[in-house]
């Protein structure tokens, strides 16, 4: 998790992983279980991620997370001087309850 708003019951979170080990399912799998603890454990509402408006690879992650696309967040991030365009994902508990929680390792 990067963030947690408790008043609110929402997190964010965030992912990285070698390039060697990409595309093997690894974020995947793990970031499925860390919102099980999200949502069974903290007790969250919402969980959400963000990413590069053309990084394929992480939206494509969070897609088969459950997670929906919202939107995108215009200039929200400054990388290496350069304002960046975010695509915003989340998930509810509600989602969570109707497709992922019973899905096991
Ligand atoms: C984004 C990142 C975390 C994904 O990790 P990962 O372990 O490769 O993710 P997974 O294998 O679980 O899922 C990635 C999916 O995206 C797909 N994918 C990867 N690169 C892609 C691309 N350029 N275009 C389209 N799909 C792509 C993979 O094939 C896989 O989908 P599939 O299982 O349907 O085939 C990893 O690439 C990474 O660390 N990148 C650098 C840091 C970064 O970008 N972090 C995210 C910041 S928001």
């Amino acid at each position: 998790m990067i963030s947690w708003d408790v008043k609110h019951s929402h997190a964010e979170i965030g992912f990285a992983i070698a390039s060697k080990y990409w595309s093997k399912g690894i974020i995947t799998e793990a970031t499925r279980e860390v919102i099980r603890y999200g949502f069974e454990k903290m007790g969250l509402h919402r969980i959400e991620g963000r990413c590069n408006y053309n990084n394929a690879g992480s939206a494509r992650a969070m897609q088969k997370l459950g997670m929906k696309l919202e939107g995108v967040l215009r200039g929200q991030l400054k990388i290496k001087g350069v304002f960046t365009d975010q695509k915003m994902y989340s998930i509810l508990k509600s989602d969570y309850d109707d497709h992922l929680r019973d899905q096991r390792i």
